[in-house]
């Protein structure tokens, strides 16, 4: 019989935040809102946000760092780079390539994935099919955004929600027949809900002109009804259908790590799989909404708390803009023979 064919590990996590802290007080006095409404309807007390002229290459390159010495690899073994963003440093250069530069990863290639939150869920799933196709045997891949370079902090229906992060997880190929890995992914996109959740003057549709900056249009704006709808129906149902097609159930996830929206997104999303709270990552209180970060912070969060261990079956799930979304189903660390 032939063996199981090689599959891809998560093995190690790092992360970098900035230093400042953005609390709900400061915020009380630049919009119109209030600590309590924030709290009720978002769980977000605090978020971090960089100092003006900080890009993500500054957080990303630290985390990058830490997880590869976590991993115990040289920069110079890595195949690829995958930073998934709405926010990198630039449009081009890619930051995965500033990265490569920087941490002297020199046989590496790299890009850039933006999937908005689902940025980080969609790159996990790009370097899986790499690996498993013999095509790469260790990829770095970073999540992580500079919210606060997209958001109008005169604008409360969005600068309450967001902040800014980044982690780093290193996928290596396991050895043939090995346990562990990841043993799926599913993702979807439905673009009818495109203007729901848009930056419209980001790209070519409505280049950069006095008017447009002058207009606010170079920040997020959202229905931010549609998008919570959207994301409870579609974080749900991802993690069924993914769940199902692996033959698993709630019962086979030791911990849920799920994008970090909303505190009234994520308990219905475990509700749902019949997961208690205690099984599920949730560090919204202090990090907000960092889109493509989320979920790598989360993972370095339960990793420092000891709820990540080797071994750990660990459901990921996403939603955001496009809309998009997806989930990954692994286990945690490097095969165990
Ligand atoms: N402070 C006080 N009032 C506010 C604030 C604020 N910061 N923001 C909005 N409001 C007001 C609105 O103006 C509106 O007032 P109106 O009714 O007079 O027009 C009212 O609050 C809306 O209230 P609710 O309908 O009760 O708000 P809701 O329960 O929908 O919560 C929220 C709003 C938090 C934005 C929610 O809809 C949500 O979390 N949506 C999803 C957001 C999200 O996840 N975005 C990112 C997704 S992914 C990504 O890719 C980037």
């Amino acid at each position: 019989m032939p063996g199981r064919a090689v599959r891809a590990h998560v093995v190690a996590v790092a992360s970098a935040l900035p230093e400042r802290r953005l609390t709900n007080a400061e915020l009380e006095r630049m919009v119109d809102t209030t600590d309590a409404w924030i709290v009720s309807r978002t769980g977000i007390r605090e978020r971090r946000i960089v100092e003006p002229g900080q890009g993500l290459s500054t957080l990303a390159e630290p985390a990058a760092r830490r997880c590869l010495e976590k991993a115990g690899v040289a920069a110079a073994d890595l195949d690829g780079i995958i930073v998934a963003t709405i926010s990198g440093d630039y449009v081009m250069p890619a930051t995965a390539n500033l990265l490569q530069h920087r941490l002297g990863a020199t046989r590496a290639w790299g890009y850039d994935l933006a999937n908005a939150c689902n940025g980080f869920v969609a790159a996990l799933a790009t370097a899986k099919a790499f690996i498993e196709s013999g095509a790469a045997k260790r990829i770095l891949v970073l999540g992580g955004d500079v919210m606060s370079s997209l958001v109008d902090y005169t604008d409360r229906n969005t600068c309450v929600l967001f902040g800014d992060g980044c982690g780093a997880v290193l996928v290596e190929a396991g050895a043939p027949g090995g346990d562990g890995g990841i043993d799926g992914c599913d993702l979807g996109s439905d673009g009818a809900g495109g203007n729901d959740l848009i930056i419209p003057c980001s790209g070519s549709a409505i280049p950069k002109s006095a008017q447009s900056l002058a207009a606010g249009q170079q920040f997020v704006k959202q229905n931010g009804r549609a998008v919570f709808t959207a994301a409870i129906r579609r974080m749900a149902e991802v993690c069924d259908t993914l769940l199902t097609k692996l033959g698993k159930t709630g019962a086979d996830v030791d911990l849920l790590v799920p994008h970090q929206a909303n505190m009234r997104i994520i308990e219905p999303t475990a509700e749902r799989m019949g997961l208690p709270m205690s099984k599920v990552v949730v560090n919204i209180e202090y990090m907000a909404n960092t889109t493509a970060g989320t979920i790598p912070l989360a993972l370095a969060d339960a990793e420092a708390d000891g709820r990540l261990k080797n071994g750990s079956r660990v459901l990921l799930v996403a939603f955001g803009g496009g809309f998009t979304w997806g989930a990954c189903y692994l286990t945690w660390g490097r095969a165990v023979r």
